[in-house]
């Protein structure tokens, strides 16, 4: 069956990716599969072959996406009736063959464990299969997915790049369906995040973003025993070559003395955190089964910020959680005025079929969305303060690619706020750079 996808002439695949950036890696690798199997990337879904939606289900809003997509791609297909139409990702483990019922124009629905068996469910689909993947395999897929190639997809020449290390969820916050789509809490051993850094250094990438859902909690195999996060990051950290290390989402409870070091003592780990806390009153985070309160998350960024003083905080919300009154919202406001954060994602409360919150009565619509509101016009007043702070100051830019002016350059710096430069510059430089201005979600500067 396998060989009925062997390249005979260019294929083109288009691949949308919704979600988190965990998503954003494995669309890469899939693009990297079906690289194999003579696809080749296009922007365009008017010439695809095959087009596969990589989609999210955290929030109603975010899992409507695809079959509002879905119902702009049927004109396509009609058009094109040799189109086949993947949908992988969160929806798909979630609602399996019930996509197949409800859009018969999708062709395969495949879940984000089994990406290793892609290239196997297209060249089923040629025979008018429509294969559906949503077991949580023994196999690890990353053994079974291909190492990046130099014939990588442009994506992959970028100088910044992620790396899935740890997969799944082991919390069962009492909103969240990560522990549902994703399964269970996995970490992949050391010396294959190891030669995946290496092999993405070789390649020109010079700032590695380790990911996963709980990527604090990572506890990778290795021949010397369990690696936590923070000996990951001082083995990648010797990498030569290697100049910025990230890593993202974290859970407070995981966040141990050792990685509270590595803020303090490694220079290639940048100060940027993001450290989701949800809420700031007690009951709420008891009640999101969050397993901390607010006065330990607080202690906690003290300790971290004694390790590394500049380091610039970013966090995650949630307004209008079932039962949440307004004097519980005014201390989520409280917490983030003690906090100050340097970027922060906020949410209103959506209820997810399947997890225990969605049982309870929810907060009247109108009020969540006031609540929001007012938590991000907060949140945005310190976002700006704080960027406003670093004018003035130098710090190390990481460009990543032109900018819309002649001669501009954008990039990231070390706290990851976007910055806008002029000068001779190209991608993938690290460069010195003074800021001179802050606007609404940008710097800018001038080269030191
Ligand atoms: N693993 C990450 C979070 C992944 S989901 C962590 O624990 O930090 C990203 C964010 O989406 C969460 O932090 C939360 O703020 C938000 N979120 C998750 N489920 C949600 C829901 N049902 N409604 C609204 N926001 C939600
Ligand atoms: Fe979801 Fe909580 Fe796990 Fe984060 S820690 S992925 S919010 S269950
Ligand atoms: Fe969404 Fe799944 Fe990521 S639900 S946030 S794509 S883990």
């Amino acid at each position: 069956m396998a060989d009925g996808t062997r390249p005979g002439g260019t294929k083109k695949l288009f691949i949308k990716t919704y979600g988190c950036q965990m998503n954003v890696y494995d669309s890469e690798r899939m693009a990297e599969a079906m690289g194999g199997q003579g696809y080749e990337l296009t922007e365009r879904a008017e010439e695809a072959d095959m087009v596969l939606l990589n989609t999210c289900h955290i929030r109603e809003k975010a899992s409507e996406k695809l079959f509002s997509d879905l119902g702009r791609l049927r004109p396509l297909k009609q058009a094109k009736p040799g189109m086949k139409i993947g949908v992988a990702g969160c929806v798909a483990q979630a609602e399996g063959p019930e996509i197949l019922t409800r859009m018969p124009m999708v062709d395969l629905v495949v879940g984000p464990q089994s990406y290793h068996r892609l290239p196997q469910m297209v060249a089923a689909t040629a025979t008018g299969a429509k294969p559906v993947e949503t077991d949580f395999p023994a196999e690890d897929k990353f053994d079974h997915l291909p190492l990046r190639g130099p014939s990588g997809t442009p994506a992959r020449r970028a100088p910044a790049a992620f790396l899935t290390v740890q997969e799944g969820c082991d919390k069962f916050c009492a909103f969240c369906v990560v522990p549902y789509t994703r399964g269970a809490e996995v970490s992949r051993p050391a010396a294959r995040v190891l030669e995946e850094a290496r092999a993405l250094v070789g390649r020109g990438v010079r700032e590695i973003t380790l990911l996963g859902q709980n990527v604090n909690a990572y506890h990778g195999a290795s021949e010397a025993g369990d690696v936590s996060l923070a000996q990951l990051i001082r083995s990648l950290a010797a990498i030569e070559g290697l100049e910025r290390i990230r890593y993202t989402t974290s859970h407070p409870n995981d966040m141990g003395d050792d990685l509270i070091a590595v803020h303090g003592d490694e220079p290639k780990l940048m100060p940027y955190l993001h450290l989701p806390v949800q809420a700031g009153s007690d009951r709420v985070l008891k009640a999101m089964a969050r397993k901390h309160t607010a006065e330990q998350y607080l202690r906690l960024v003290e300790r971290i910020r004694a390790a590394r003083p500049d380091l610039h905080l970013s966090g995650d919300f949630i307004v209008g959680f079932p039962g949440e009154t307004e004097a519980e919202f005014q201390e989520t406001l409280d917490l983030i005025r003690e906090v100050r954060y340097g970027t922060a994602f906020s949410f209103r409360y959506s209820a997810r079929p399947g997890t225990p919150a969605a049982e309870k009565p929810a907060v009247a619509r109108e009020i969540a969305e006031d609540r929001l509101q007012r938590l991000q016009a907060l949140l945005g007043e310190q976002q700006q303060a704080l960027q406003r702070a670093m004018i003035g100051r130098e710090v190390g830019v990481l460009f990543e690619k032109p900018g819309r002016e002649p001669g501009q350059w954008v990039g990231k710096s070390d706290y990851l706020h976007a910055v806008h430069v002029r000068g001779p510059l190209a991608v993938g430089d690290l460069a010195r750079v003074r800021i001179t201005a802050s606007g609404l979600n940008s710097l800018a500067g001038e080269l030191v």
